[in-house]
């Protein structure tokens, strides 16, 4: 079947994944008002379209962190890509690179840094969650840099894994023929899998809850890569971030993954490009 609308792309997952693997990729944290309301804001912000404007070549072209993209539309980071298909974390690498536009790659991929490099030229950057163990996230840094990744976009959304109740559920955990590859060769134990009591657990375990601006700070003195703090909901934030010497900031609730009742991230962005323009 032919795809016409992006849209679909959602039923087709549905009827061909395990249930496991899909209720973990569709599922936004709790009630999920907040990823019903990330589609339902775009509806009520509508095009306000001029005529008679010469349209025959339309350039789409931009820059981000000085890089030039072929449009607008970045790939953001989605973890454990691999249960969705075997090629995983390469096809949207190749994909990106062919489309001229930026994938961010998950710190919880199942292809590493360099497997990822591997897959052809294109710019990439890393996003990074802060762990417990300060001397693992140096390490997973440094292995970025070394790949050719261009930014860490540093996540702080998540000093608790938002609660996703079909996960619960389905007791998600990553199958067994899958590892966390940008783990693998760290000193990191068996960590290279969430455990049997799933990834809130595992989270709970690894990720360093009292992250603050602090280690936005620390950050910056163990790279030279170009910081972007992802999660970002608020005027006031979007002002610590710069403050905080961030190069940019990424307006993000996730996905609706983690704090369900934020607005939709289309409307954040909306008070965050107000804050800049005053
Ligand atoms: C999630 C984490 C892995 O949303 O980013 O599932």
């Amino acid at each position: 079947m032919e795809i016409t609308n992006v849209s679909e792309y959602q039923e087709i997952a549905k009827q061909k994944l395990p249930k496991m693997a899909y209720d973990y990729y569709a599922s936004g944290a709790e009630d999920q008002w907040t990823l019903h309301e990330n589609r339902f804001a775009f509806t009520k912000i509508l095009f306000r379209p001029r005529i008679l404007i010469d349209v025959s070549k339309i350039d789409m072209t931009t820059t981000v962190l000085g890089f030039k993209i072929s449009m607008p539309i970045m790939i953001a980071p989605t973890a454990f890509q691999k249960m969705a298909h075997p090629e995983g974390e390469y096809a949207t690498a190749r994909a990106a690179s062919a489309a001229g536009t930026i994938m961010t790659l998950s710190s919880w991929a199942t292809s590493s840094v360099e497997e990822v490099a591997s897959t052809g030229p294109g710019i990439r950057f890393f996003q990074l969650y802060v762990y417990k163990d300060r001397n693992v996230v140096a390490q997973l840094v440094r292995r970025a840099e070394r790949a050719g990744f261009k930014a860490i976009a540093l996540t702080v959304d998540t000093p608790k894994l938002g609660r996703r109740e079909a996960d619960i559920k389905n007791r998600f955990t990553l199958p067994p023929f899958l590892t966390l590859k940008n783990f693998e060769g760290l000193d990191l134990g068996k960590m290279d899998q969430a455990d049997d009591s799933g990834l809130a657990s595992y989270v709970a375990g690894q990720i360093d809850r009292s992250l603050s601006w602090k280690d936005v700070k620390w950050l910056q003195t163990i790279t030279t890569l170009p910081i972007l703090v992802k999660g970002v909901l608020t005027a006031e934030d979007t002002r610590i971030a710069v403050e905080a010497g961030a190069a940019g900031i990424i307006v993000s609730n996730h996905g609706a993954r983690q704090l369900d009742y934020v607005p939709a991230t289309i409307m954040a962005l909306e008070e965050v490009n107000q804050w800049f323009q005053t």
